[in-house]
């Protein structure tokens, strides 16, 4: 017999504990563990030998197929060619962003392929649902949308139907008969998704799990679930502005470095059809502050606008340093390095970095133009006009090369950019011939003295 006892798990990580803490051992997150009773294992007799399910690799047949297009190009492109046929997908982000809408284009644009979906709606009613598949143009007879959320229901539902997706919207409004936890709660989702896993395998049916996350990352589930599923993609972004992004974290079946990006617009999710030109505002480029990079998300590059606004601090010590959509430690590291090497006394200013847009950027080579920003608003004075920055920096405040430079060089010559700054060691690889000015520099020093 099963017998259910009484535990405190931590709602961010799924973290246990016989009593209830203030902060989770495992995460570190504060407040987060809930009382929830759990299922203790029955102690049944060990599980006799069955016949061997181990196979030698060569003998092991691959399937046909084993991608399905979703034939919206920039989620198969992020999500490395298609959805794969068994796997599980996490799509996360927080409310309003997009989600359902995006789960309800693929699913639309697979249903016009002839393929069947099983809609699991927890969240929507299926009238609303119908109502934002008319605002999407989708009309499909092979759309099947269920409100039902017990996980009984679902598996006999999918052996029905036999759908060739199944997307669950969300796997927060999803319980299991046999947990007494609520819904929503770490060991539901865990319980729920397990089995949803197992049936997307055993039926080599793909699922699409969509999660809510706080901003700050709150609400149970979905960082438990990055561990269970084969793909993880967060929404980032703002969600008042039209941008969204589409990030990949984690694929077993693809690579992690690539972003969707696409305009929300009155009929949904659309692809933009020069992003360059999304990350960038116009009104402040070439005011003090501003100043123009080129990265690289996976194999595309695009422009992107650094606004930095370095202001004395009045009241609050330390000074305030409130950076968005860039890596605090590495600003913080050019910030020492324009101290230390480029002479600017930065400690009593408190300063506020932006990248426009809302894209959050990882990529090394935006540094030169991020210190070039903090320089340009700390004197108070305009970079040069239509002046682009690529360039990592390193600790002597030396510039280290960036990979596919011919690449970067040749989106900012599309763009219009008048002049690139870009580290020596880069510039003397370069094979092709640009028409853009290009200057090369080999210091942050150097640079300083160039343009200022
Ligand atoms: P939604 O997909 O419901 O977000 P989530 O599932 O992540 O909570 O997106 C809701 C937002 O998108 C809402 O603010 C309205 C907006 N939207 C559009 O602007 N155009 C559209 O065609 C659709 C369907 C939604
Ligand atoms: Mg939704």
């Amino acid at each position: 017999m099963t017998k259910t006892i009484l535990k405190y798990v931590c709602q961010n990580c799924g973290s246990i504990s016989h009593k209830w803490l203030g902060r989770c051992p495992d995460c570190d997150s504060w407040n987060t563990f809930i009382e929830e009773y759990l299922t203790e294992p029955s102690k049944t007799p060990k599980k006799q030998h069955n016949k061997s399910e181990t196979f030698s690799l060569d003998k092991i047949i691959s399937p046909d197929n084993i991608r399905y297009s979703t034939k919206i190009k920039e989620f198969d492109r992020v999500i490395g060619g298609g959805i794969i046929l068994g796997s599980s997908v996490l799509i996360g982000g927080e409310p309003g962003i997009g989600k359902s809408t995006l789960a309800l284009q693929i699913a639309g644009a697979m249903a016009k392929e002839g393929l069947k979906i099983l809609y699991i709606s927890g969240e929507e009613s299926p009238h609303q649902l119908k109502t934002r598949a008319e605002r999407l143009n989708i009309v499909s007879s092979n759309i099947f949308i269920s409100s039902q959320t017990d996980f009984y229901d679902i598996e006999s539902e999918t052996i029905n139907l036999n759908p060739s997706l199944i997307i669950i919207d969300s796997i927060q409004t999803i319980s299991h008969s046999n947990i007494p936890a609520i819904m929503g709660s770490i060991s539901q989702i865990k319980q729920c998704s397990t089995e949803l896993i197992k049936i997307a395998k055993t039926k080599n049916i793909p699922i699409l799990f969509i999660g809510h996350v706080t901003k700050d990352g709150a609400i149970a589930g979905p960082r438990l679930l990055e561990h269970m599923v084969d793909t993880v993609l967060y929404f980032e972004g703002d969600k008042k502005q039209q941008i969204r992004i589409l990030r990949s974290f984690k694929n077993r079946f693809g690579s992690t470095n690539d972003i969707a990006i696409w305009e929300m617009g009155p009929f949904g999710l659309c692809d933009v059809n020069n992003i360059s030109s999304v990350f960038i505002d116009k009104d402040s480029l070439n005011l003090p502050g501003s100043s123009l990079s080129v990265t690289l998300e996976g194999i595309r590059p695009f422009i992107i606008e650094t606004q930095a606004l370095v202001t004395p601090q009045k009241s609050s010590f330390p000074p305030r340093r409130n950076f968005t959509g860039v890596d605090y430690n590495r600003t913080a590291m050019i910030i020492a390095v324009l101290e230390k090497k480029g002479g600017l006394y930065l400690g009593t200013e408190d300063i506020f970095i932006n990248i426009v847009g809302g894209v959050k950027i990882n990529d090394p080579a935006i540094d030169l133009s991020l210190a070039a920003a903090i320089c340009s608003s700390f004197k108070n004075s305009p970079l040069p006009k239509d002046s682009l920055f690529i360039g990592e920096l390193g600790l002597s405040g030396e510039l280290r090369a960036v990979n596919q430079a011919e690449k970067r060089i040749n989106e900012a010559e599309k763009f219009g950019v008048n002049k690139i700054f870009m580290p020596k060691s880069s510039y003397d690889k370069i094979k092709t011939k640009f028409n853009v000015r290009i200057n090369p520099v080999s210091s942050i020093n150097e640079l300083l003295s160039i343009i200022f």
